[in-house]
């Protein structure tokens, strides 16, 4: 009902709408309609109402994520052509494990507004305040994909995460290993990946990522170390169409990984990477490796050259820090 009145007030942007017009639309009362258009103000739409006269949408400022706002922006073919949208969720990551449980399409997009259990990587907490960035899980199930390929696919996000962001003008984005989106030395946006895998098979994947979007300040204990979109621009962003734009290269990168092309991705990925080369300290779940990165190997692993010129690969890491840098 919402996106009948929706589509016509998109329809006819800049003018008004009577009343009467949704009534006949929807079947419904004036009172019915005045409701409707109180709850797409709850959503954050901003509609201007003038006695006698309707109803007029001011499309300037938007900032909605709802499944709507995605799928009239959307350009894929696959990715997002189904969408669960939460306001409040524990994370998007476990709606999307759910859903698969279920037997949902390859492609489902599950973005929430709030999460009160956001997770990063080595289960570390993923702050996620209501409404100013954007949280999603993507639900992916590919044909007999490789370990290689899976790498890729990880790469493959964070790519997708930077070429959107340079649309909407940060355009210095860069890819800490693994795939940490930084700008200017803080982080802007992460991405977590949780496979499941039958007899060596991968039978599915869940794409999840966070960027911090429009968020105006952020807390003191990641001041240093995190930025936003907003807080690098200076202005808002319509958080609906980066995830579109997000979308749209990620598709595009897969359909690369499909084809074989993912050592593509993987050159991509070091274009944009700001690892190799630098001093770094990795620490790990049992082991801290200091030395210079030399690059990656083919499974995505980050090789360190240390002082004792031993080649060390790091599998994963709980952080890798630059030592000639602040962070
Ligand atoms: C990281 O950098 O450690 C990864 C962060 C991933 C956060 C996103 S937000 C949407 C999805 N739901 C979660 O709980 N986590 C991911």
């Amino acid at each position: 009902m919402n996106s009948v009145i929706l589509d016509e007030l998109y329809k006819n942007i800049g003018k008004y709408i009577t009343s009467d017009t949704i009534c006949k639309k929807l079947n419904i009362s004036r009172i019915a309609v005045w409701n409707r258009i109180k709850g797409l103000e709850k959503l954050g739409y901003k509609i201007e109402a003038k006695r006698s006269v309707g109803y007029k949408l001011v499309e300037e400022g938007i900032d909605i994520i709802i499944p709507y706002e995605i799928k009239r922006r959307l350009n894929t073919k696959v990715f997002g052509s189904n969408i669960e949208y939460f306001r409040l969720t524990s994370s998007t990551m476990d709606e999307a494990q759910y859903m698969i449980e279920k037997g949902c399409s390859n492609g489902l997009l599950v973005v929430s507004e709030e999460q009160t259990d956001g997770r990063g990587r080595q289960k570390r907490k993923w702050l996620s305040p209501k409404g100013v960035n954007i949280y999603a899980s993507l639900v992916y199930k590919p044909h007999n994909m490789s370990s290689v390929k899976s790498i890729a696919l990880m790469f493959a996000t964070s790519i997708a995460i930077v070429e959107a962001l340079s649309d909407f003008g940060i355009d210095n984005a860069k890819i800490k290993w693994p795939n940490d989106v930084i700008v200017n030395s803080k982080k802007i946006a992460g991405v977590l990946i949780e496979t499941k895998s039958e007899s060596g098979i991968i039978k599915s994947v869940v794409i999840g990522f966070g960027v911090n979007a429009n968020l105006e300040s952020v807390p003191d204990e990641i001041k240093d170390t995190a930025t936003s979109i907003y807080l690098e621009l200076g202005k808002k962003i319509d958080r609906a169409q980066l995830l579109v734009n997000i979308l749209y290269y990620l598709e595009n990168l897969v359909k690369l990984i499909e084809s074989d092309g993912e050592s593509k991705v993987i050159e991509m990925w070091e274009n944009y990477d700001t690892t190799i080369g630098k001093k770094v300290l990795v620490i790990s779940a049992n082991e801290k490796v200091e030395g210079v990165a030399e690059g990656i190997d083919k499974n995505g692993f980050l090789l360190v050259r240390t002082a004792g010129d031993d080649l060390k690969r790091v599998v994963t890491a709980d952080s890798v820090r630059f030592l000639d840098e602040k962070q």
